[in-house]
């Protein structure tokens, strides 16, 4: 997909947002850039944008299904999602199902503990102040979001790990951990949007415990890009293959 740099509204870490033509809609460029630690650790990683945008595309339309508004209004090609524009709420929304992470490094938990029900944990989404966990009092004195705004996030993001966790169990994969981001839309509407994918998730397999996310390249291990495509191909139905032409 050709696009005008003229309309590049934001370059992330991993994803431009171009403005198109309709006002209230953005394409969301996923790259191939992958970054770990703050961005300390920087590569290129051919194919990865190709997948996330599968996974997530996927992801959003099955909690489309559940009745949650998300950002998804298409996928016209493999890394290219137009989205609906939002204005971003400076939050990194953590569902912990599962013991893992800097949760084990900041806490006296156990490697692998279940948490039921699970943790919900927010982080202000600021790379110079390394995103640090908030709590509400400090969300409402930054300004970030209300009392009945948080209440809402929390309420919609328990759906979502309950749609996606019962969705990748019934396919073999583990949902220990995930982090999403939600924006206001044109109306006010809290929407989820951003991505999930390896990029932003714990996948293991439900077997083995494998790993199958960006902890990998975090780790320095091999077969980064092969465990993505896994999941890829793991989530992804005949049909969805189909529509997106794809040969694997
Ligand atoms: N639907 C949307 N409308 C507008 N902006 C969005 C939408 N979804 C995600 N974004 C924002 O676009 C950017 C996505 O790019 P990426 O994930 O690469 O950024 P990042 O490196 O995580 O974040 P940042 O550079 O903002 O710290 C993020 O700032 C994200 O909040
Ligand atoms: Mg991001």
């Amino acid at each position: 997909m050709n696009l005008d740099k003229e309309n590049l509204l934001y370059r992330g870490k991993a994803k431009d947002v171009y403005q198109t033509n309709h006002p209230q809609q953005v394409m969301v460029k996923f790259r191939d850039d992958i970054t770990a630690g703050d961005g300390a650790k920087k590569e290129v990683m051919g194919m990865k944008g190709y997948y996330n945008s599968l996974i997530s595309a996927k992801l959003f339309m099955l909690l489309e299904d559940a009745g949650i508004k998300t950002q998804y209004i298409d996928l016209p090609e493999p890394g290219f999602m137009l989205s609906h524009k939002l204005d971003m709420i400076p939050l990194e929304v953590i569902t912990r199902n599962i013991a893992a992470g800097s949760l084990l490094r900041r806490f006296p938990f156990q490697e692998g503990q279940t948490f039921n029900p699970p943790i919900i944990q927010m982080d202000f989404k600021n790379d110079e102040y390394h995103d640090p966990m908030l709590n509400d009092d400090i969300i409402h004195a930054l300004g970030i979001a209300s009392n009945q705004d948080l209440e809402i996030i929390r309420k919609i993001t328990m759906k979502i790990n309950q749609v996606i966790k019962d969705f990748l169990e019934s396919r073999g994969l583990l949902f220990p951990d995930f982090k999403i981001e939600f924006g206001r839309d044109y109306m006010g509407n809290i929407v989820l949007g951003d991505e999930i994918s390896p990029d932003t998730c714990r996948f293991w397999d439900q077997k083995t415990r494998d790993i199958m996310d960006k902890d990998l390249f975090r780790k320095g291990e091999s077969g980064v890009i092969e465990a993505y495509q896994k999941v890829t191909n793991i989530i992804l139905d005949e049909k969805d293959k189909k529509r997106w032409n794809l040969d694997f």
